[in-house]
C-alpha cells in the first residue's frame, strides 16, 4: 500500500493520499488549495491516477483543494451528505464504503465537530478528519459543532473499546468543550463560504447547449434515439435508485468507452443515438460531456443537477 502523511503549516491540517500499489488509482482525503501542486508532483512522481479527493468535513481553518484537484485531474470529490458544499460529485452516507481500485473504506458518520463531519476506516488506521486528533479533540463551537455528538462519536463510534478507561463523563466533556472560548480560525471568515462554492460550473456546459434540465430530460427519455448512461458506482445506483433503461457505464470507465473503439463510441456512431449523461448531482455528467466532445461525439450531453433534479423534478425512479 502506498499511504502519505502531507501536511499544511499554514493551516496545521493533516491530508493524506492513498492508494493500492504503483501505477494505480488514488484517493486524497483533505487535501489544502495550497498544496495542490505539490500533491500533483507527488501523483506524478509515484505514477498514481487521483479518482478521488475526499473532505472529511467543511473546514473553517483552510480552503479545500476538492475543486483544484478535479479541474485537473478530473477526480470524483466527495463529502457527506449532510454537507452544504454546493456541489461535490458524490456523497456519501454512514455505512457506505469509499472505494478505489483495491481499496474499500467504511464510511461512518461522526458529527460532532460539524455537523458534516466523517470518518473513514480501514482495516488498521482511520481518518477521522477533525472527531478525533492527535492528543486532542476537534473544537464544537462553531458549523452546528455539537458537543455531546462528538462525545457520541468519538466513544461510541471510534474508540469502541471493550475495557475503556475513560476517567471523562459525558456531562464533563460537555462543560469542557463549551467553555473553551477559542478564538475563530483566522481564515474562517474566507474558508467556510470557499468551501461551500467547490461544484463543478455547470452552466458553462449548458452554455455550449450540451446541458437537459430535468424536465426535459423527462420528455425525451425512453425515445429511440437517446441512450442515457448512468455514471455512478453500483451502490449509489442501488442507494438512490436509477432512471429506467439507462445503461451503467462507472465514471472510471468513461474514457475507455468513448474514445474510437469504445461501447459508447462505437453506438453513438452506429446508430446515431445522442449519449445522455447523468450521475448524482451532474457533476461526473459535465466532465464526461467535455471528455465525449472532447472525443468527438457532439450530440453528447447531460442532465443538469443529475439524479437530484431528476428526482426534484418528479422524474421517474427504479429501485
Ligand atoms: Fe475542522
Amino acid at each position: 500500500m502506498i499511504f502519505r502523511q502531507l501536511f499544511d503549516q499554514v493551516s496545521s491540517t493533516y491530508s493524506y493520499l492513498l492508494a493500492s500499489r504503483h501505477g494505480g488509482e488514488a484517493l486524497i482525503i483533505d487535501p489544502v488549495l495550497e498544496k495542490v501542486d505539490r500533491y500533483l508532483q507527488l501523483l506524478r512522481e509515484l505514477d498514481l491516477k487521483l479518482v478521488k479527493a475526499v473532505d472529511t468535513h467543511l473546514h473553517a481553518d483552510h480552503i479545500t483543494g476538492l475543486g483544484a484537484l478535479r479541474d485537473e485531474t478530473q477526480c470524483i470529490t466527495v463529502m457527506g451528505e449532510e454537507t452544504k458544499a454546493d456541489v461535490v460529485s458524490m456523497r456519501l452516507g454512514d455505512g457506505d464504503k469509499l472505494t478505489i481500485e483495491g481499496m474499500a473504506l467504511d464510511v461512518i458518520y461522526t458529527p460532532g465537530h460539524t455537523d458534516d463531519s466523517y470518518s473513514f476506516v480501514m482495516p488498521d488506521r482511520v481518518f477521522t478528519g477533525d472527531t478525533l486528533l492527535i492528543r486532542g479533540t476537534g473544537r464544537t463551537d462553531f458549523q452546528n459543532g455539537d458537543p455531546r455528538a462528538q462525545y457520541a462519536s468519538i466513544f461510541g463510534r471510534l474508540l469502541k473499546l471493550p475495557d475503556a478507561t475513560l476517567v471523562k463523563s459525558v456531562e464533563d466533556y460537555v462543560e469542557l468543550m463549551s467553555n473553551l472560548k477559542l478564538a475563530n480560525p483566522k481564515m474562517m471568515d474566507v474558508a467556510v463560504p470557499a468551501n461551500m462554492k467547490v461544484g463543478l460550473h455547470q452552466e458553462e456546459i449548458a452554455r455550449r447547449g450540451w446541458a437537459l434540465s430535468a424536465a426535459q430530460a423527462i420528455g425525451i427519455v425512453g425515445q429511440p434515439d437517446v441512450a442515457l448512461i448512468d455514471l455512478r458506482e453500483r451502490a449509489e445506483r442501488e442507494r438512490h435508485g436509477t432512471i429506467a433503461g439507462s445503461l451503467h457505464v462507472p465514471y472510471p470507465s468513461l474514457q475507455e468507452n468513448i474514445s474510437a473503439g469504445g461501447m459508447l463510441h462505437e453506438l453513438a456512431k452506429s446508430t446515431g443515438k445522442r449519449l445522455v449523461f447523468y450521475c448524482a448531482f451532474g457533476e461526473r455528467s459535465a466532465m464526461a460531456v467535455q471528455a465525449a466532445q472532447d472525443a468527438r461525439l457532439a450530440s453528447a450531453c447531460h442532465i443538469q443537477g443529475g439524479l437530484a433534479a431528476w428526482k426534484t423534478a418528479g422524474g421517474p425512479i427504479r429501485q
